[in-house]
Protein backbone atom coordinates (compact mmCIF):
# COMPACT_ATOMS: atom_id res chain seq x y z
CA UNK A 1 0.00 0.00 0.00
CA UNK A 2 2.92 2.39 0.73
CA UNK A 3 4.81 1.90 -2.83
CA UNK A 4 1.19 1.95 -4.87
CA UNK A 5 1.18 4.09 -7.78
CA UNK A 6 -2.00 6.15 -7.69
CA UNK A 7 -3.78 8.67 -10.19
CA UNK A 8 -7.02 9.70 -10.10
CA UNK A 9 -9.82 7.23 -10.04
CA UNK A 10 -12.56 9.27 -10.72
CA UNK A 11 -10.41 10.43 -14.21
CA UNK A 12 -9.86 6.92 -14.75
CA UNK A 13 -5.98 7.43 -14.46
CA UNK A 14 -5.76 5.42 -11.10
CA UNK A 15 -3.04 3.04 -12.31
CA UNK A 16 -3.24 0.20 -9.45
CA UNK A 17 -6.97 0.35 -9.44
CA UNK A 18 -6.45 -0.23 -13.16
CA UNK A 19 -4.78 -3.13 -12.93
CA UNK A 20 -6.67 -4.17 -9.99
CA UNK A 21 -10.07 -4.22 -12.57
CA UNK A 22 -8.14 -5.65 -15.32
CA UNK A 23 -6.67 -8.74 -12.80
CA UNK A 24 -10.48 -8.88 -11.41
CA UNK A 25 -12.11 -8.89 -14.97
CA UNK A 26 -9.31 -11.77 -16.43
CA UNK A 27 -9.57 -14.19 -13.42
CA UNK A 28 -13.65 -14.45 -13.52
CA UNK A 29 -13.10 -14.16 -17.92
CA UNK A 30 -15.88 -11.00 -17.48
CA UNK A 31 -15.20 -8.31 -20.28
CA UNK A 32 -14.85 -5.69 -17.46
CA UNK A 33 -14.71 -5.09 -13.20
CA UNK A 34 -15.11 -1.83 -11.57
CA UNK A 35 -13.47 -0.82 -8.46
CA UNK A 36 -16.14 0.18 -5.68
CA UNK A 37 -15.70 1.14 -1.92
CA UNK A 38 -17.95 -1.94 -0.19
CA UNK A 39 -20.09 -5.34 -1.42
CA UNK A 40 -23.47 -2.59 -0.16
CA UNK A 41 -22.40 -0.21 -3.07
CA UNK A 42 -21.20 -2.86 -5.37
CA UNK A 43 -24.85 -4.95 -4.77
CA UNK A 44 -26.82 -1.52 -4.94
CA UNK A 45 -24.67 -0.42 -8.02
CA UNK A 46 -25.05 -3.24 -9.93
CA UNK A 47 -28.99 -3.51 -9.42
CA UNK A 48 -29.59 0.11 -10.10
CA UNK A 49 -27.38 -0.37 -13.58
CA UNK A 50 -29.37 -3.16 -14.72
CA UNK A 51 -33.31 -2.35 -13.56
CA UNK A 52 -35.89 -0.18 -14.40
CA UNK A 53 -38.51 1.18 -11.55
CA UNK A 54 -41.21 -0.63 -10.88
CA UNK A 55 -39.58 -4.37 -11.84
CA UNK A 56 -39.98 -6.81 -9.72
CA UNK A 57 -37.15 -8.56 -7.75
CA UNK A 58 -37.14 -11.93 -6.79
CA UNK A 59 -34.74 -12.82 -4.18
CA UNK A 60 -33.98 -15.24 -0.51
CA UNK A 61 -36.30 -13.92 2.52
CA UNK A 62 -32.08 -13.79 4.45
CA UNK A 63 -30.37 -11.89 2.07
CA UNK A 64 -28.36 -9.77 2.15
CA UNK A 65 -29.02 -7.10 -0.18
CA UNK A 66 -32.88 -6.79 1.42
CA UNK A 67 -32.04 -7.37 5.12
CA UNK A 68 -28.76 -5.08 5.25
CA UNK A 69 -28.90 -2.23 2.78
CA UNK A 70 -31.45 0.02 4.09
CA UNK A 71 -33.98 -0.82 1.94
CA UNK A 72 -31.56 0.08 -1.16
CA UNK A 73 -32.78 -1.68 -3.90
CA UNK A 74 -36.18 -0.28 -3.11
CA UNK A 75 -34.84 3.74 -2.24
CA UNK A 76 -32.19 3.57 -5.04
CA UNK A 77 -33.90 1.39 -8.03
CA UNK A 78 -37.43 1.83 -7.19
CA UNK A 79 -37.45 -1.72 -7.04
CA UNK A 80 -40.72 -4.26 -6.13
CA UNK A 81 -39.25 -6.72 -3.71
CA UNK A 82 -40.56 -10.18 -3.72
CA UNK A 83 -39.00 -12.41 -0.56
CA UNK A 84 -38.76 -16.15 -1.17
CA UNK A 85 -38.51 -18.81 1.81
CA UNK A 86 -35.99 -21.08 0.86
CA UNK A 87 -33.72 -23.98 2.26
CA UNK A 88 -30.18 -22.77 2.77
CA UNK A 89 -30.96 -19.98 0.65
CA UNK A 90 -31.06 -21.13 -2.96
CA UNK A 91 -34.41 -19.51 -4.71
CA UNK A 92 -34.80 -23.00 -7.39
CA UNK A 93 -35.98 -22.71 -10.99
CA UNK A 94 -39.60 -23.59 -10.20
CA UNK A 95 -39.77 -21.26 -7.35
CA UNK A 96 -38.69 -18.61 -9.65
CA UNK A 97 -40.81 -19.53 -12.87
CA UNK A 98 -44.21 -19.95 -9.95
CA UNK A 99 -43.10 -16.62 -8.89
CA UNK A 100 -43.17 -14.55 -12.60
CA UNK A 101 -46.01 -12.83 -13.12
CA UNK A 102 -48.34 -13.14 -15.95
CA UNK A 103 -47.48 -10.24 -18.97
CA UNK A 104 -50.89 -7.54 -18.51
CA UNK A 105 -51.10 -3.80 -18.13
CA UNK A 106 -52.17 -4.94 -14.28
CA UNK A 107 -49.17 -6.73 -12.90
CA UNK A 108 -45.59 -5.79 -12.52
CA UNK A 109 -42.68 -6.79 -14.52
CA UNK A 110 -41.13 -9.78 -12.94
CA UNK A 111 -37.89 -9.37 -14.08
CA UNK A 112 -34.81 -9.72 -11.90
CA UNK A 113 -32.97 -12.86 -9.45
CA UNK A 114 -30.69 -12.02 -7.12
CA UNK A 115 -28.86 -14.89 -5.47
CA UNK A 116 -26.49 -14.87 -2.64
CA UNK A 117 -23.33 -17.41 -2.84
CA UNK A 118 -22.19 -18.65 0.24
CA UNK A 119 -25.35 -17.48 2.09
CA UNK A 120 -24.54 -15.32 4.91
CA UNK A 121 -27.62 -15.69 7.13
CA UNK A 122 -27.68 -18.96 6.11
CA UNK A 123 -24.57 -19.72 7.74
CA UNK A 124 -22.22 -19.67 4.82
CA UNK A 125 -23.74 -22.08 2.89
CA UNK A 126 -23.00 -22.92 -0.72
CA UNK A 127 -25.67 -22.47 -3.18
CA UNK A 128 -26.17 -25.82 -5.57
CA UNK A 129 -24.89 -25.07 -9.02
CA UNK A 130 -26.98 -27.19 -10.81
CA UNK A 131 -29.76 -25.59 -9.56
CA UNK A 132 -28.37 -22.30 -10.13
CA UNK A 133 -28.25 -23.42 -14.11
CA UNK A 134 -31.65 -24.31 -14.07
CA UNK A 135 -32.70 -20.68 -12.55
CA UNK A 136 -30.56 -19.32 -15.47
CA UNK A 137 -32.32 -21.52 -17.85
CA UNK A 138 -35.81 -20.13 -16.25
CA UNK A 139 -34.32 -16.44 -16.59
CA UNK A 140 -33.42 -17.40 -20.51
CA UNK A 141 -37.02 -18.02 -20.62
CA UNK A 142 -38.56 -15.41 -19.47
CA UNK A 143 -36.11 -12.53 -19.81
CA UNK A 144 -35.27 -12.21 -16.18
CA UNK A 145 -31.38 -10.65 -15.35
CA UNK A 146 -29.49 -12.71 -12.99
CA UNK A 147 -27.61 -10.59 -10.50
CA UNK A 148 -24.82 -12.78 -7.79
CA UNK A 149 -24.19 -11.38 -4.76
CA UNK A 150 -20.76 -13.36 -4.00
CA UNK A 151 -19.07 -11.19 -1.52
CA UNK A 152 -18.31 -14.79 -0.15
CA UNK A 153 -17.50 -16.23 -3.58
CA UNK A 154 -14.26 -17.57 -2.75
CA UNK A 155 -15.10 -19.39 -0.06
CA UNK A 156 -17.73 -21.40 -2.55
CA UNK A 157 -15.30 -22.12 -4.41
CA UNK A 158 -12.16 -22.92 -2.12
CA UNK A 159 -14.57 -25.26 -0.97
CA UNK A 160 -15.96 -26.79 -3.99
CA UNK A 161 -12.92 -26.67 -6.13
CA UNK A 162 -15.39 -25.33 -8.84
CA UNK A 163 -13.78 -22.28 -10.77
CA UNK A 164 -14.66 -18.61 -10.23
CA UNK A 165 -15.42 -19.29 -13.51
CA UNK A 166 -17.39 -21.72 -13.56
CA UNK A 167 -19.76 -20.59 -10.78
CA UNK A 168 -20.37 -17.01 -11.74
CA UNK A 169 -20.70 -17.83 -15.77
CA UNK A 170 -24.69 -18.04 -15.02
CA UNK A 171 -25.14 -14.38 -13.79
CA UNK A 172 -25.44 -10.91 -15.77
CA UNK A 173 -23.74 -9.50 -13.07
CA UNK A 174 -21.58 -10.37 -9.82
CA UNK A 175 -20.17 -8.56 -7.01
CA UNK A 176 -17.40 -9.73 -5.00
CA UNK A 177 -15.71 -8.50 -1.76
CA UNK A 178 -12.03 -8.15 -1.45
CA UNK A 179 -12.55 -7.52 2.32
CA UNK A 180 -14.35 -9.92 4.47
CA UNK A 181 -12.66 -13.50 4.44
CA UNK A 182 -9.34 -11.98 1.83
CA UNK A 183 -8.62 -9.55 4.32
CA UNK A 184 -8.07 -6.04 2.27
CA UNK A 185 -9.48 -3.51 4.66
CA UNK A 186 -11.68 -2.30 2.05
CA UNK A 187 -13.43 -2.75 -1.57
CA UNK A 188 -15.64 -4.98 -3.46
CA UNK A 189 -15.81 -5.33 -7.38
CA UNK A 190 -18.44 -5.26 -9.50
CA UNK A 191 -17.94 -7.39 -13.11
CA UNK A 192 -19.91 -8.11 -16.39
CA UNK A 193 -19.94 -6.47 -19.83
CA UNK A 194 -18.44 -3.49 -21.08
CA UNK A 195 -21.02 -1.61 -21.42
CA UNK A 196 -22.81 -2.91 -18.09
CA UNK A 197 -20.01 -1.74 -16.09
CA UNK A 198 -19.67 1.75 -18.13
CA UNK A 199 -23.34 2.23 -16.32
CA UNK A 200 -22.20 0.98 -12.96
CA UNK A 201 -19.80 3.73 -13.08
CA UNK A 202 -21.92 6.58 -13.74
CA UNK A 203 -24.47 4.72 -10.69
CA UNK A 204 -21.12 4.47 -8.29
CA UNK A 205 -20.24 8.33 -9.24
CA UNK A 206 -23.81 9.28 -8.02
CA UNK A 207 -23.65 7.13 -5.18
CA UNK A 208 -20.50 9.27 -4.48
CA UNK A 209 -18.58 6.09 -4.33
CA UNK A 210 -16.11 7.78 -7.12
CA UNK A 211 -12.91 8.27 -5.32
CA UNK A 212 -9.53 9.97 -6.11
CA UNK A 213 -5.94 8.92 -5.26
CA UNK A 214 -7.45 5.39 -4.67
CA UNK A 215 -4.76 3.25 -5.46
CA UNK A 216 -3.34 3.05 -1.98
CA UNK A 217 -6.52 0.63 -0.73
CA UNK A 218 -6.61 -1.09 -3.96
CA UNK A 219 -3.44 -2.13 -3.54
CA UNK A 220 -4.42 -3.96 -0.52
CA UNK A 221 -7.03 -5.42 -2.49
CA UNK A 222 -4.75 -6.56 -5.34
CA UNK A 223 -2.43 -8.64 -2.60
CA UNK A 224 -5.35 -10.39 -1.07
CA UNK A 225 -7.02 -11.72 -4.39
CA UNK A 226 -3.57 -12.80 -5.02
CA UNK A 227 -2.20 -14.26 -1.43
CA UNK A 228 -5.50 -15.03 0.54
CA UNK A 229 -7.60 -17.56 -1.77
CA UNK A 230 -6.19 -20.50 -1.26
CA UNK A 231 -5.76 -20.00 2.61
CA UNK A 232 -9.54 -19.63 2.79
CA UNK A 233 -9.47 -23.51 3.52
CA UNK A 234 -7.70 -22.96 6.96
CA UNK A 235 -10.80 -20.86 7.63
CA UNK A 236 -13.03 -23.62 6.88
CA UNK A 237 -11.25 -26.23 9.41
CA UNK A 238 -11.04 -23.49 11.73
CA UNK A 239 -15.11 -23.26 11.20
CA UNK A 240 -15.27 -26.77 11.54
CA UNK A 241 -13.32 -27.08 14.51
CA UNK A 242 -15.17 -24.05 16.21
CA UNK A 243 -18.37 -25.67 15.00
CA UNK A 244 -18.34 -28.43 16.77
CA UNK A 245 -16.80 -27.30 19.81
CA UNK A 246 -19.59 -24.92 20.59
CA UNK A 247 -22.29 -27.40 19.64
CA UNK A 248 -20.98 -30.09 22.73
CA UNK A 249 -21.45 -27.17 25.01
CA UNK A 250 -24.46 -27.19 26.65
CA UNK A 251 -25.36 -23.35 26.01
CA UNK A 252 -24.99 -24.08 22.25
CA UNK A 253 -26.72 -26.03 19.18
CA UNK A 254 -25.42 -25.69 15.91
CA UNK A 255 -26.38 -27.28 12.68
CA UNK A 256 -23.23 -29.04 12.16
CA UNK A 257 -24.58 -29.52 8.19
CA UNK A 258 -24.80 -26.11 7.64
CA UNK A 259 -21.19 -25.75 8.55
CA UNK A 260 -20.19 -25.45 4.92
CA UNK A 261 -17.75 -22.81 4.47
CA UNK A 262 -15.91 -19.91 7.18
CA UNK A 263 -19.47 -19.21 9.10
CA UNK A 264 -20.30 -20.75 12.52
CA UNK A 265 -24.44 -20.02 13.56
CA UNK A 266 -24.96 -20.90 17.24
CA UNK A 267 -28.31 -21.12 18.16
CA UNK A 268 -28.68 -21.01 22.16
CA UNK A 269 -30.26 -24.07 23.86
CA UNK A 270 -30.58 -22.46 27.15
CA UNK A 271 -33.03 -19.94 28.28
CA UNK A 272 -30.78 -16.96 28.97
CA UNK A 273 -30.96 -13.39 27.46
CA UNK A 274 -29.16 -13.14 24.14
CA UNK A 275 -27.37 -9.73 25.69
CA UNK A 276 -26.07 -11.32 28.65
CA UNK A 277 -24.38 -14.54 26.77
CA UNK A 278 -23.02 -11.71 25.05
CA UNK A 279 -21.59 -10.12 27.59
CA UNK A 280 -20.19 -12.93 29.34
CA UNK A 281 -18.51 -13.94 26.56
CA UNK A 282 -17.05 -10.47 25.62
CA UNK A 283 -15.87 -10.65 29.56
CA UNK A 284 -13.26 -13.33 28.00
CA UNK A 285 -12.73 -11.74 24.87
CA UNK A 286 -15.03 -13.50 22.74
CA UNK A 287 -16.67 -11.49 20.16
CA UNK A 288 -19.61 -13.10 18.13
CA UNK A 289 -22.51 -11.35 16.36
CA UNK A 290 -25.90 -11.59 17.66
CA UNK A 291 -28.11 -13.01 14.73
CA UNK A 292 -31.24 -12.94 15.99
CA UNK A 293 -33.06 -13.01 19.48
CA UNK A 294 -30.98 -16.48 20.02
CA UNK A 295 -28.27 -17.00 18.04
CA UNK A 296 -24.82 -16.06 17.46
CA UNK A 297 -22.48 -15.72 14.19
CA UNK A 298 -18.92 -16.65 14.64
CA UNK A 299 -16.71 -15.62 11.10
CA UNK A 300 -13.00 -16.66 10.60
CA UNK A 301 -11.10 -15.00 8.86
CA UNK A 302 -7.35 -14.92 8.45
CA UNK A 303 -6.58 -12.85 11.59
CA UNK A 304 -8.19 -15.68 13.63
CA UNK A 305 -6.49 -19.16 13.58
CA UNK A 306 -6.87 -22.76 14.98
CA UNK A 307 -5.08 -21.70 18.48
CA UNK A 308 -7.24 -18.58 18.62
CA UNK A 309 -10.57 -21.16 17.97
CA UNK A 310 -8.91 -23.66 20.31
CA UNK A 311 -8.28 -20.59 23.17
CA UNK A 312 -11.98 -19.03 22.46
CA UNK A 313 -13.59 -22.72 23.50
CA UNK A 314 -11.38 -22.94 26.50
CA UNK A 315 -12.21 -19.35 27.42
CA UNK A 316 -16.01 -19.49 26.48
CA UNK A 317 -15.89 -22.87 29.21
CA UNK A 318 -15.06 -20.12 32.16
CA UNK A 319 -17.60 -18.75 31.42
CA UNK A 320 -20.89 -20.33 30.16
CA UNK A 321 -21.98 -23.56 31.10
C1 LIG B 1 -23.46 -11.56 1.50
C2 LIG B 1 -23.06 -10.14 1.73
N1 LIG B 1 -23.22 -9.26 0.75
C3 LIG B 1 -22.87 -7.98 0.89
C4 LIG B 1 -22.32 -7.52 2.06
C5 LIG B 1 -22.02 -6.06 2.19
O1 LIG B 1 -20.66 -5.78 2.32
P1 LIG B 1 -20.19 -4.41 3.00
O2 LIG B 1 -20.27 -4.62 4.46
O3 LIG B 1 -18.78 -4.25 2.48
O4 LIG B 1 -21.07 -3.32 2.53
C6 LIG B 1 -22.12 -8.40 3.13
C7 LIG B 1 -21.56 -7.94 4.40
O5 LIG B 1 -21.45 -8.65 5.36
C8 LIG B 1 -22.51 -9.75 2.96
O6 LIG B 1 -22.39 -10.65 3.94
Amino acid sequence: MMTAEVGDDVLGDDPTVKELEQYIAELFEREAAVYVPSGTMANQTALKANSRRGWELLCDRECHAVNYEVAGPVVHSGLLINLLTTERGMITADMVRANIRPKNIHCPETRMVTLENTHNRHGGTILPQDEILKVREVCDEFGLIMHLDGARIWNAHVATGLSLVELTRPFDSVSCCLSKGLGAPIGSMVLGSQEFIERCRRERKLFGGGMRQVGIIAAAGLYAVQNNIKRLAEDHANARLLAEGLDAMKTFSVDLNRVETNIVVAHLSIEEPIESVQQKMASVGVWALPFGPTKFRFVMHLDVSRADCEETLERLKTVLS
